[in-house]
């Protein structure tokens, strides 16, 4: 049996992992600039992280959500403090589709409304609600056309007013920073101002921080520099390191009942013990901190190259944009320089996703690569 080909694939087979490096089955050394598509956060195969999750393995790796599992008590209490929600409640699943598929899904049994408001560029995930409230004609399929969105340019506070106010809008969906669209991040006039205008109308206003969150741009939450609350955050990506995790942070007012929500493998205890293990490498690692750090560190070499016309993004979700398409300076770079980095829908744009581990050495490198290919 052949593999269902709906990914365009580098020739490239990493079978080792280590901090900000992948080794291919020749042991080449790659400095993974992309993180596995914003995923890795603490690192590849972080000591902690895999003793913690071997030795869980060896107890328990799997039991349903109908027994008391204390990991997901904990993990709750740590995402509350970290998000300064700390009366929100948390549900857990498997991925960032999900994640957003469950927001909308509450959203719509809180409200009693259904349609959605998103905006242009966007990604949500490939799941039914989720693929629809995305702004990717290719990816939507008829059954999925069905759901109700319309789709504004990113930063009009002025359309989502005109159509909240016909009151039938259940959640505003909103990346705080666009990842595949392309690093663009709205004021936080903009942000404040849908959270005003979903409270004036009884819509929920759900920040999806599936690839900003989790410290990656150097607060724990995007959208915690907006002063705003969102009253769902999903998140997933860096959440797991690898392992796959996804939730939902809801807001008190949104109450459970018993079914509302559900899944097999969600809040597993081997994914909470790799969440718990990501946090506390974030706290202990200052990674928060660095990824700052770090940020401002590229930022100031990138300022040096004429060649960039932009530089976007904030903490390590960056990107560099050029006058002309990067795909095959991407190519380069990972067949000749052996560095990973990742693009977007903007085909000028080459994104910098890296573990929130890098170190300046590891930019050094980088800018080398791209100054002796620009000249
Ligand atoms: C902002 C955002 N939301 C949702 C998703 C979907 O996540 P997943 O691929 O885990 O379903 C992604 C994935 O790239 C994303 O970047």
């Amino acid at each position: 049996m052949k593999l269902f080909d709906v990914y365009p694939l580098f020739d490239i087979v990493p079978v080792k992992g280590k901090d900000v490096y992948v080794y291919d089955e020749n042991d080449t050394k790659y400095l993974d600039l992309y993180g596995g598509h914003a995923v890795i956060s603490i690192g590849h195969s972080h000591p902690e992280y895999v003793k913690n999750i071997s030795d869980q393995i060896s107890k328990l790796g799997f039991y349903s959500n109908s027994i008391q599992n204390p990991l997901q008590v904990a993990l709750a209490d740590k995402l509350g403090q970290l998000s300064g929600c700390e009366n929100y409640k948390l549900f857990l699943c498997n991925s960032g589709a999900e994640a957003n598929e469950n927001a909308l899904k509450l959203a719509s049994f809180k409200t009693g409304k259904k349609k959605v408001i998103a905006f242009k560029n966007g990604f949500h995930g490939r799941t039914s609600a989720a693929v629809a409230a995305t702004d990717n004609q290719k990816i939507t399929a008829p059954i999925n056309a069905q759901q109700e969105v319309i789709f504004l340019e990113f930063g009009d506070l002025i359309g989502v007013e005109e159509n909240l106010v016909q009151n039938e809008t259940c959640a505003v969906i909103v990346e705080v920073i666009q990842g595949i669209g392309g690093l663009d991040e709205g004021t936080s006039e903009f942000y404040q101002g849908l959270e005003r205008l979903c409270k004036q109308f009884n819509t929920l206003l759900i920040a999806d921080e599936i690839q900003c969150g989790f410290g990656r741009t150097g607060d724990f939450f995007a959208f915690q520099k907006h002063g705003i609350t969102p009253d769902i955050i999903s998140m997933a990506k860096g959440m797991g390191n690898g392992f796959p995790i996804g939730g939902i942070l809801i807001h008190t007012d949104i109450e459970a009942s018993y079914g509302l929500l559900g899944t097999t493998f969600g809040g597993n205890h081997l994914a909470c013990i790799a969440a718990l293990t990501v946090i506390d490498v974030i706290q202990n690692e200052n990674l928060m901190e660095h990824a700052n750090a770090m940020s401002k560190y590229f930022i100031a070499k990138a300022q040096e190259i004429s060649q960039i016309k932009t530089i976007k993004g904030r903490g390590l979700m960056l990107g560099l944009e050029f006058d002309v398409p990067i795909a095959e300076f991407r190519k380069t770079l990972i067949h000749k320089h052996h560095i990973f980095t990742g693009s977007s829908k903007n085909p000028n744009l080459l994104r910098i996703l890296p573990p929130l581990t890098i170190q300046k050495e590891h930019f050094d490198v980088f800018f080398e690569a791209l100054k002796s290919e620009l000249v």
